[in-house]
């Protein structure tokens, strides 16, 4: 599904340059759960946001199903966007638009209009079990809320690989397991391919097919978390 080679990223900054991620490489196979740990400052959020196309490597390949995906610009890459759902570190929701505008807000961009937009917005808001919680905003849900309608939004495009930054890092355990259950259940029923930053390796190693470690922007040899089989669907036919 994904192929990396040869990524790197250094940020220039006053005090010198930051080598971000250097000479990184891995692949992730369709429906597979990858996880990709690492201690603070190691590269893991640029990594992320150069997988999800938001942050441009000064080297490397990405190949999303065989294709560069850094040599697609224009509606290409809007198409290609949606196919990677992200969750960012920390939320980011919309503060002054309700649960269900926030899910929908990814649908708006790509130019559906309002109606369909919310309907398709609620039945994914209803997928992660937040139905009821709707019409809410963002300062009035529980962290454990406010990430489930971070993962409906990155949902609602139906991608075929969704990404998490720290999905469960300031959560409390026991809502840190039910996200984890909720990622693991959407994977197994659809097949979509997880990538999940985290340093709480044994909690979501715990959902995890396989793991890479990143310290100081170098990649170390992939490891097994889980002996478990990947998901039937395998991310070829069933959507979201
Ligand atoms: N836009 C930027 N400008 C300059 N330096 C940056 C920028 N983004 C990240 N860095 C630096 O690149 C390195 C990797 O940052 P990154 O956010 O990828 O780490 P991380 O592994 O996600 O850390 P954490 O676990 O704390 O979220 C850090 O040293 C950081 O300071
Ligand atoms: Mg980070």
């Amino acid at each position: 599904m994904i192929a990396v080679k040869g990524l790197s990223k250094t940020f220039h900054t006053p005090s010198g340059p930051v080598h971000a991620l250097d000479n990184v490489a891995f692949s992730v196979k369709a429906g597979e759960v990858l996880g990709i740990y690492g201690p603070s400052g190691a590269g893991k959020t640029t990594l992320l946001r150069c997988l999800a196309l938001l942050e441009t490597p000064d080297s490397g390949e990405i190949l999303f199903k065989g294709k560069n995906v850094l040599q697609v610009s224009g509606k290409d890459l809007r198409r290609l966007r949606m196919k990677i759902g992200v969750v960012f570190q920390g939320y980011n929701l919309l503060f002054s638009r309700t649960a269900l505008r926030n899910v929908a807000l990814p649908l708006e961009i790509q130019g559906f209009d309002k109606g369909e937009a919310c309907a398709l917005a609620s039945t994914t808001l209803d997928m992660v079990g937040l139905s009821h919680r709707k019409d809410f905003m963002p300062s009035h849900l529980s962290g454990g809320e406010k990430q489930r309608v971070a993962i409906a939004r990155a949902l609602v495009t139906q991608p075929e690989v969704l990404i998490l930054d720290e999905p469960t890092s300031a959560l409390d355990r026991r809502t840190a397991e039910s996200i984890l259950e909720l990622i693991q259940g959407i994977n197994r029923r659809t097949g979509i391919t997880v990538l999940i930053v985290t340093h709480q390796t044994e909690l979501v190693g715990a959902i995890c097919n396989r793991h890479i470690y990143i310290n100081n922007g170098v990649l170390s040899e992939p490891g097994s978390c889980l002996t478990e089989e990947l998901p039937a669907a395998s991310g070829t036919g069933e959507t979201i």
